[in-house]
């Protein structure tokens, strides 16, 4: 983990209130792996919490992240310009799993804003398909490669309104796609709360393992201030399940050890 004040090489409104921020750093590059995060600091006393961003792409020394402009932190972020610099702590957390053996397909579900940790995973992982919802057309990110990736078969787009691909929820896609074949098949997702919830409840239905990153409230991000707390199944407790730091055990867990109540 390192903390550092980096380069910003590209910061621009792809769409939207979403934003693509590409900073350069060969030991951040290095260290970053499929599904980890950063945190940045956004703005001086009056933000005092850093913004925590998943990594969204690897190309060389150059570290890219889309991030949606919610509030404070993201808004002094979206003002940054080329040449200004960011400091920024991480890589954090643990990460999708990379010991997928290569006949399993992974399934990459991702929802709005969610979408930022697939990118790096469609880059560095074999054989994947990306199943991604988001809630109308001007918040599908990175249009064009997705939409070659959908003439490839590769990839299955929804939007709440139907404005682009199918209309529903990406869920419905999800879980059609395992009816016809549910062999050999893993989830990597994230997504807002309830997208995640339903999508372990498919994943269920089917008998497919699935991992769920989970993009919830953080204070410190490195395990300090339990600010991020989530009950996760653990047969060792008395309970049945333990409080687990998202920030540190997480983002990433296994969607069937997860009690969403
Ligand atoms: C591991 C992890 C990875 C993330 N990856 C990304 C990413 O790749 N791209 C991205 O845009 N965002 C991502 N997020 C969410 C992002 O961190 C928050 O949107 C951001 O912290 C908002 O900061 P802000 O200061 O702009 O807004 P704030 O002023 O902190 O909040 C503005 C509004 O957003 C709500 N809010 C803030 N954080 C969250 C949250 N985590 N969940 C739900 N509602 C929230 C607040 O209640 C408030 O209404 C990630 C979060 C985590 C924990
Ligand atoms: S955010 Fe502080 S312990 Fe996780």
């Amino acid at each position: 983990m390192f903390q550092k004040d980096v380069p910003i090489v590209e910061n621009v409104e792809i769409k939207p209130h979403n934003f693509l921020m590409t900073f350069e750093d060969a030991e951040i590059a290095a260290k970053s792996r499929v599904g980890q995060f950063l945190q940045f600091k956004a703005g001086g006393i009056e933000n005092m919490l850093r913004v925590p961003i998943s990594i969204c792409r690897v190309q060389g020394d150059r570290v890219s992240i889309v991030y949606h402009v919610i509030g404070n932190g993201t808004e002094f972020m979206a003002k940054l310009a080329v040449g200004d610099s960011i400091n920024v702590v991480g890589p954090l957390g643990n990460g999708f799993p990379t010991d997928i053996p290569a006949e399993k397909e992974i399934l990459f579900v991702a929802g709005g804003i969610g979408f930022g940790p697939f990118p790096f995973a469609m880059d560095t992982l074999p054989n994947w398909k990306l199943f991604y919802g988001v809630r109308d057309e001007s918040q599908l990110l990175l249009q064009d490669e997705i939409a070659g990736l959908e003439k490839a078969g590769q990839a299955f787009v929804a939007t709440d309104n139907g404005s682009y691909g199918a209309k529903g929820f990406v869920t419905d896609l999800l879980d059609a796609y395992l009816t016809k074949d549910a062999a050999n098949k893993v989830i990597f997702c994230c997504g807002p709360n309830p997208m995640m919830k339903r999508v372990c409840e498919v994943a269920a239905k089917h008998g497919v393992e699935s991992y769920i990153s989970m993009e919830d409230y953080m204070g410190c991000g490195i395990g300090i201030c339990v600010g991020c707390v989530r009950k996760i199944r653990d047969a060792s407790k008395p309970e049945g399940w333990d409080h687990k730091k998202v920030c540190k055990d997480g983002p990433v867990f296994k969607g069937e050890d997860i009690l969403w109540n």
